[in-house]
């Protein structure tokens, strides 16, 4: 104890524990469920926390099968803004909920048994307006699914609310609401503006939607059909239908009635063109420049735009990774206030990550909103009341 690291370690703190690990890119073979895998013990400033939940988000595939390239020469295989980030093994997972079970040096040992919710960022620095390398745990350090984790203290959000089960405050976790958030203050959206939503039904699109509502913006859904009572129960004014055959523009504008102040996508490809058509059709009758922000591209990576189209209507084009400690703050202020509602799909127990994993990845997968996945051992307590179907 020298480095003062095990100086809060219950000795009641088992030393293996349940983890789905990553090994390497590829399919869900690439997943190995371990019942012995070493329990991490926290430094100093960090808590040791007992996972009762973590929520899944497209992220996880995306890292697994190396779909995010952000190198020259193709070479990384994972996004990499600086310095190191994903090696293997990994444990992947983002939004963590669980109990302090232990405090590094230099923690309030007083926080042992705190219920809170994991900001997921590997923050480059102490800045809190700005985050201009985005990493995240489950990505550049291990996260959430398994039994226990190591998080920085300050990070580690305390979320005592009797009202919100475990399983709902992981589903309100950041990776999709910090980001549905950063979305919309990029493009400066302000009480009255008419929002469209891509992606709607999922994590971060259900997110943009309630958040509209709270800056006293009017939301847009565009999603499969079979979404609208849901949607229309977070605060979506209309919901348009994105199925093959839709004239995506028109049906904006039939649902609209004007063309609307900016768009949220998170869909891309195809997608993006008349997201912005819909935005420049009439420019006399805009209060403001057309805003598009784009913080994924779950329907293709390359979309054609014509620069005619962006410069002479002076469309503003923020690309969102993640968000601010700012952002996370204010979202974990709403959450406390019990502002934001929890849109939980179900659960799943770990030792099933690599069915949930191809379940989550169907297009046609018919659920709306967050996939938890709950450790085995939790799984009476927090788990089996939302069990989802597989
Ligand atoms: N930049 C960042 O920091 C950041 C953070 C979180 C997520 N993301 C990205 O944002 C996107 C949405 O994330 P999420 O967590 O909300 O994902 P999600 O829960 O899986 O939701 C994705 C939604 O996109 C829609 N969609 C449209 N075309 C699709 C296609 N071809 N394949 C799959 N889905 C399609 C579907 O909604 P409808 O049926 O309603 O159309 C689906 O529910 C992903 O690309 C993700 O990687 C980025």
């Amino acid at each position: 104890m020298a480095d003062g690291v095990a100086a809060g370690v219950p000795a009641a703190i088992p030393t293996s524990m349940q983890a789905a690990i990553l090994t390497r890119h590829g399919g869900i073979d690439a997943i190995r469920i371990r019942d012995d895998w070493p329990v991490p013990r926290p430094g100093p400033g960090q808590v040791l926390v007992r996972i009762t939940a973590t929520a899944k988000n497209n992220t996880d595939r995306k890292v697994r099968e190396g779909l995010y390239d952000t190198s020259d020469d193709a070479k990384i295989a994972s996004f990499r803004m600086a310095g190191d980030t994903l090696s293997f093994p990994r444990i992947q997972g983002a939004d963590v909920v669980g109990r302090v079970a232990a405090v590094g040096a230099g923690v309030d040992p007083a926080r042992v048994g705190e219920r809170g919710l994991l900001d997921f960022n590997i923050y480059p620095d102490d800045r809190a307006d700005l985050n201009l390398a985005p990493d995240y745990f489950g990505h550049g350090a291990d996260g959430g699914f398994a039994e226990y984790g190591v998080f920085p203290s300050d990070q580690f959000h305390a979320v005592p609310n009797a009202d919100l089960s475990d399983a709902e405050l992981a589903s309100l976790g950041m990776c999709a609401w910090q980001t549905a958030l950063h979305m919309l203050t990029s493009a400066e959206i302000t009480a009255g503006d008419h929002v469209i939503v891509t992606g709607a039904s999922g994590g971060v699109g259900s997110a943009l939607i309630q958040l509209c509502r709270i800056l006293g913006a009017v939301p847009h859904a565009v999603s499969t059909p079979g979404n609208d009572e849901v949607l229309r129960a977070l605060g979506a004014q209309t919901v348009i239908h994105r199925a093959p055959g839709t004239n995506l523009e028109t049906a904006i504008l039939a649902a609209t009635g004007h063309p609307p102040d900016a768009a949220m996508d998170l869909v891309g490809g195809e997608m993006t063109l008349p997201l912005i058509r819909s935005m420049c059709g009439d420019m006399g009758a805009r209060r403001s420049y057309p805003r598009l922000s784009i913080a994924g591209a779950s329907n293709g990576n390359l979309t054609q735009v014509p620069w005619t189209l962006i410069y002479l209507n002076q469309v503003r084009i923020f690309g969102v990774s993640h968000g601010t400690r700012a952002e996370a703050e204010r979202l974990i202020g709403w959450i406390r206030a019990e502002r934001l509602r929890p849109v939980l799909a179900g659960t799943v127990p770990l030792s099933r990550l690599r069915e949930a994993e191809e379940a989550f990845a169907d297009p046609s997968r018919g659920f709306a909103g967050k996939m938890v996945i709950v450790p085995d051992s939790q799984w009476d307590e927090h788990g089996r009341r939302y069990a989802l179907p597989l």
